[in-house]
């Protein structure tokens, strides 16, 4: 059984090292603007376990005119539970959450093995990819709510 709800920084960290800082350091997983206020940290639960994160900060990109705009984040959901919905089911959760605050645009910087998850779910590319060091190429990615 899945639920979903809002969780503290802190508990997202040991699911972003495992899955997206392997092998790095643990204050490779510390997020600029994790501890604001206005941040929101999104946690999937699978039989009680935390099993897929995501995090969205308020953070203006100059790419976009929209007032209102939101970044995803550290989106990971554990290595044996992917493919199995639940990236879905922590989008569905943001959208109908940031709707409620007024967001007009979702954005992210989305690694290229993530590209084609985001498109299912709505989003496009701006722009070229560009390469992140240590992480590899990304791309400019959004979605209009
Ligand atoms: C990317 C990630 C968040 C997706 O979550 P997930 O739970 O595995 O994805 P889901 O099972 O919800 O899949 C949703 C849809 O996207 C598709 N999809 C998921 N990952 C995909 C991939 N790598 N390539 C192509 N399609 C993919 C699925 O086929 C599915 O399509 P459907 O709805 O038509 O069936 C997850 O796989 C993950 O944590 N990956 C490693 C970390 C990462 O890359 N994070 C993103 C950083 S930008």
């Amino acid at each position: 059984m899945t639920t979903i709800k809002l969780i503290n920084a802190k508990a997202t960290y040991p699911v972003r090292h495992s899955v997206l800082r392997k092998g790095k350091p643990i204050e490779t997983c510390f997020f600029k603007g994790d501890m604001l206020p206005t941040t929101l940290h999104i946690g999937l639960f699978f039989n009680n376990k935390l099993s897929g994160v995501a995090t969205l900060l308020t953070s203006q990109n100059a790419l976009y005119t929209n007032k209102n705009q939101y970044q995803l984040r550290g989106m990971a959901i554990l290595d044996k539970h992917q493919g199995k919905g639940f990236g879905n089911l922590i989008i569905d959760f943001t959208i109908a959450l940031l709707k409620d605050k007024n967001c007009d645009i979702l954005w992210c910087n989305a690694r290229e093995v993530a590209k084609a998850f985001y498109i299912k779910n709505g989003f496009s590319t701006t722009g070229k990819p560009f390469n992140i060091e240590g992480i590899g190429k990304h791309y400019i990615m959004q979605r209009s709510l």
